[in-house]
């Protein structure tokens, strides 16, 4: 019975830790509705806004990262392509940082600091889809 138990409970953590390209385009659209929502949070100057967007950019961010159908591949291009992937971790710490410099600079009541730091973003993000996508 306890083995089974631990069977179940280890299968679930496996399976939990399993991240999927279609997972990957679920934190993608995510990421884009937090963009938009910072946007409308520094037009309508409201923080309250500004923070949701924020905190689901930086909370969607962190979990992006190469999916599994990567991983296992043994394919040459296709580890090339994973390496570049890799490369493009930097780029997710970048944006995670520059989402910190949005609410900051709001805070501070300097709203075109913040809209700056949010084209940075963009630009992080566009350049990722660059090098991983060639979009
Ligand atoms: C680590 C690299 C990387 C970063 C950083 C990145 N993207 Fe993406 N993005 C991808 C990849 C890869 C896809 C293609 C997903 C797929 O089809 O597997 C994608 C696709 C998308 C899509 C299309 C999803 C769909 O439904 O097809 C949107 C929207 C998007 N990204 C938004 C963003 C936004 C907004 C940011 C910045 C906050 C961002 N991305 C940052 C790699 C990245």
């Amino acid at each position: 019975m306890k083995i089974i138990a631990l069977l179940i409970l280890s299968s679930i953590v496996i399976f939990a830790s399993i991240y999927t390209k279609a997972d990957r385009i679920k934190d993608m659209q995510i990421m884009e509705k937090a963009m938009s929502t910072i946007s409308t949070g520094i037009l309508y100057n409201n923080i309250d806004i500004v923070k949701d967007g924020a905190m689901l950019l930086s909370d969607t961010i962190r979990k992006v990262k190469p999916p599994i159908e990567v991983e296992v591949e043994k394919d040459p291009m296709a580890r090339y392509i994973n390496n570049r992937v890799i490369f493009s971790n930097k780029i997710v710490r970048n944006i995670d940082r520059k989402v910190k410099t949005i609410l900051e600079r709001f805070r501070d009541g300097d709203s075109r600091a913040a809209s700056q730091a949010h084209a940075k973003i963009m630009k992080q993000c566009i350049q990722c889809h660059y090098e991983v996508l060639d979009w």
